[in-house]
């Protein structure tokens, strides 16, 4: 018997594409099934300004395949050095739709992060002015920190000061991956939302460590400990609109991935949507897919929702996903839920 669900097109509010052959290989993965991405400022360089964003758009757009619709929502990496006029140039024509700050050394290249954040509050001035989101990779990233504890302490000691110094700054709380960060949004109202990934709707850490070390499995933030994977559940399928998807995908190749200093990302482009279905099915909440995957992250950005359309269809055979993306950099792996997964987008 096959079932299937027709929703909105969906997007994808955070997203890694990388640049050169790479951003080549996997932009037909998102651009496939999502019509619109927030794309990821974590080039080497960071696009960290307006020309900057254009010359990425530019790349991205003539990297995409004949006859694929796609649009990329550019961001600018926040430095300690950001011109807040540049940034109000770039939103102003629509180019930019948010800035992205990372505590510097958190993550895949983030060198160039924020270390004294009152250097940045003229710029998180503008934002609040002007209603520019600020998308946060919530980590600390001090040594005497655990790196299970980053995103709960982040919260503390750096999120809940920056907004409470600049009032009425929109704040995405990307990839969460706690109930610490769950618990933060519900409790409050205003100008605040998160993203969160498939991957850590699917994963704890166990999958990471338990019987033989699981590359793969590896991305940052780091998957917690079962009972976060569930509060990170009842979010997403709860209907509460301040939580979208947000993929964090990340490729990386796999001899990056599986070397003795392995690089954080799961690659999840190819088969977000099907094993989103999966997860929403199991726990009685396919009616809450849309808002997700489709409503709740246009409504946070102000945008439209889409007026195209994507169906799913579930069949009694399971699934077969592609293990991997070639690339002329090297394969990409395609995150593997481990279970079968019967989903597919028609
Ligand atoms: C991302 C990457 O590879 O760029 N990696 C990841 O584990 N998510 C960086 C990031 O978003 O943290
Ligand atoms: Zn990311």
């Amino acid at each position: 018997m096959t079932q299937t669900l027709t929703i909105a097109r969906p997007d994808d509010w955070h997203l890694h594409l990388r640049d050169g052959a790479m951003l080549q290989a996997v932009l037909p993965e998102t651009a496939r099934h999502f019509a619109r991405a927030i794309i990821m400022p974590n080039l080497v360089p960071p696009v960290v300004t307006g020309a900057d964003a254009t010359a990425y758009r530019d790349r991205i757009l003539a990297a995409l395949p004949d006859g694929m619709a796609f649009e990329p929502l550019m961001t600018l990496y926040l430095t300690e050095d950001t011109d807040p006029a540049d940034v109000e140039a770039a939103a102003a024509t629509g180019l930019i739709k948010a800035l992205k700050l990372y505590p510097a050394g958190a993550t895949t290249n983030s060198a160039s992060g924020v270390s004294n954040f009152d250097n940045v509050r003229p710029v998180l001035e503008k934002m609040a002015e002007i209603g520019l989101p600020l998308c946060v990779h919530g980590e600390v990233t001090d040594n005497d920190i655990d790196i299970f504890d980053r995103e709960a302490v982040f919260i503390d000691r750096v999120l809940d000061p920056i907004r409470k110094a600049t009032p009425g700054l929109k704040v995405v709380m990307e990839h969460i991956t706690t109930k610490d960060g769950v618990d933060y949004v519900k409790s409050n109202a205003e100008n605040l939302g998160a993203t969160i990934t498939t991957h850590h709707l699917i994963i704890n850490r166990n999958h990471i460590l338990v019987g033989g070390i699981k590359p793969h499995y590896y991305c940052l933030p780091v998957a917690k400990r079962e009972s976060h994977r569930i509060a990170l559940r009842e979010a997403a399928t709860s209907g509460d609109a301040r939580f979208f998807l947000g993929t964090d995908s990340a490729p990386h190749t796999d001899p990056n991935k599986l070397s003795a200093c392995g690089c954080a990302g799961c690659f999840t482009a190819t088969n977000t949507m099907a094993l989103l279905a999966h997860v929403f099915e199991e726990d009685g909440a396919l009616d809450k897919l849309e808002g997700f995957a489709s409503k709740n992250g246009p409504s946070f950005y102000g945008l439209p929702v889409n007026t195209s359309t994507l169906t799913l269809t579930k069949s009694d055979s399971a699934t077969s996903f592609p293990g991997k993306i070639d690339t002329p950099d090297g394969s990409v792996t395609v995150f593997d839920p481990g279970f079968p997964v019967h989903w597919d987008v028609a």
